[in-house]
């Protein structure tokens, strides 16, 4: 095999042998293709696309190229929930106790935010003393605690995927289905679950920015989910704007807790209890509700505490301290800096989720390179939403830093000029948009 040849077949379109597939993904794991050869090929694939073959080679190539994990000490059909990144998506914080508070075992491994997105290791991480490195082996232990576990991944889990993932983000080659269904696919099978459900977030703020490739993305994951043995669901929700009113790793902590308690946004709670609904679905608990029975199941948790109570639990039980109050203590406290308001009359159109994200992360809430620190305190607190009517000077946002932050009033401003340009405004009424866009999975998608 010859890595030169391989790259011009897909160049001029060919469809790859499961052989040459293998050799280029053993070839990233042991290093020895080189980056140039790598990038060269991806891109081939961003142009030329990959059959459904190829893209379930690669995925299953990926997925064996270090360790798979064994949950198998865990008893019951475990379900494992995936999102495809967005701006103020703290969904795992709040779907993970619900499912589980339902007496379903959750074990979830979880990555760190890049660019725009947030992750849940790094939100996770604002609260003082939380562990996000706990070994699988301690797994069961620490079900047996409180009903779930959530570590970071391992370097040893799908390593072909992160180095692919780590040359995608700067090669311009992130945005290719097949490439993204097999990056995801692949860590979810090493994984280990069971079942698998996917956020797959679709608007400015997400890779997939209409519905047609997020519908597209969704059937091709589905396809190799079933190919795989895993049944995937698809739940395709809205990240046009920012979900929920909070941007930044303690901040949105913070709204996770509120949802939980019932007291959060109406639009977290929605995708929240739809994802947690797809996940009972396929779990020992909850396999024969309908999808309503499910929804009010999840739902009534945060109504009544369980889910909340669950919450803490976990937090407690990752080594993370709370306040007196029974409330997280965060290592950074959030200062309110400066404040945006609206300059006119009028509904609000849009408020672009990208250009909050990068508001954000200029704050100090994101990192640009993987070595970069993090502010726990920074980041953006929406007042209002799509839809809302405001009027000349009220505030339509806040931006925060931490404690120790050493921004200058410079910085916050350049940070806000970039929220700024991400909303517009209508004399016309503006509807609420839709969170949840479709919900696909075998059953809606012929899988062979
Ligand atoms: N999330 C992933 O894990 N991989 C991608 O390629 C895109 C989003």
């Amino acid at each position: 095999m010859n890595m030169q040849e391989i790259i011009q077949d897909k160049r001029d379109g060919g469809e790859l042998s499961d052989e040459a597939i293998r050799f280029f993904v053993s070839g990233v794991t042991d290093r020895s293709i080189p980056d140039y050869q790598t990038a060269a090929f991806l891109m081939a694939i961003v142009f030329r696309g990959m059959t459904e073959r190829e893209m379930t080679t690669l995925t299953l190539e990926m997925a064996y190229s270090g360790d798979v994990c064994d949950l198998s000490g865990i008893p019951g059909t475990k379900v494992d929930k995936h999102s495809s990144g967005g701006v103020g998506d703290k969904c795992t914080m709040i779907v993970l106790p619900i499912v589980a508070s339902l007496g379903v075992p959750i074990a979830k491994l979880s990555g760190r935010g890049l660019g725009f997105t947030g992750g849940t290791i790094d939100k996770l991480e604002s609260i003082r003393g939380f562990k996000t490195s706990i070994p699988i082996s301690s797994f069961v232990e620490q079900i047996k605690k409180c009903g779930m576990v959530l570590s970071g991944q391992t370097p040893e889990l799908a390593p072909a995927d992160k180095y692919l993932y780590a040359l995608r983000d700067v090669t311009g080659t992130v945005q290719s289905i097949p490439l993204i269904a097999s990056s995801i696919m692949s860590k979810k099978i090493a994984g280990g679950a069971d079942a698998i459900v996917l956020d797959v977030t679709c608007g400015a703020g997400a890779f997939m920015k209409e519905e047609s490739s997020a519908k597209e993305l969704s059937r091709a994951m589905i396809r190799i989910g079933a190919i795989a043995g895993r049944p995937v669901t698809c739940v395709i929700s809205s990240m046009e704007q920012p979900l929920g009113f909070a941007v930044g790793n303690a901040l949105e902590v913070q709204e996770a807790l509120e949802v939980l308690s019932g007291k959060g946004p109406s639009d977290v709670e929605e995708v929240c209890c739809t994802l947690a609904a797809a996940m009972l679905r396929r779990s020992d608990v909850g396999r024969t509700y309908t999808f309503d029975e499910a929804y009010s199941a999840a739902r009534e948790t945060l109504r009544d505490g369980r889910a909340a109570s669950r919450f803490l639990a976990f937090i407690q039980a990752q080594g993370g301290s709370l306040e007196s109050d029974g409330t997280p203590s965060f290592t950074e406290q959030s200062v309110l800096r400066s404040e945006l308001t609206a300059e006119k009359d009028g509904y609000i159109k849009t408020i672009d989720a990208l250009r909050i994200g990068e508001a954000s992360m200029r704050l100090g809430a994101g990192r640009k390179t993987k070595e970069d620190a993090i502010d726990m305190g920074a980041g953006i607190t929406l007042r209002h939403k799509v839809g809302d009517y405001v009027r000349a000077g009220d505030i339509l946002l806040s931006a925060y830093t931490g404690t120790s932050s050493e921004l200058g009033e410079e910085e916050i401003l350049d940070a806000l000029a970039i929220a700024k340009e991400g909303i517009s405004f209508s004399d016309a009424a503006i509807e609420a948009p839709k969170e949840i866009l479709a919900i696909l999975d075998e059953n809606t998608v012929n899988p062979f």
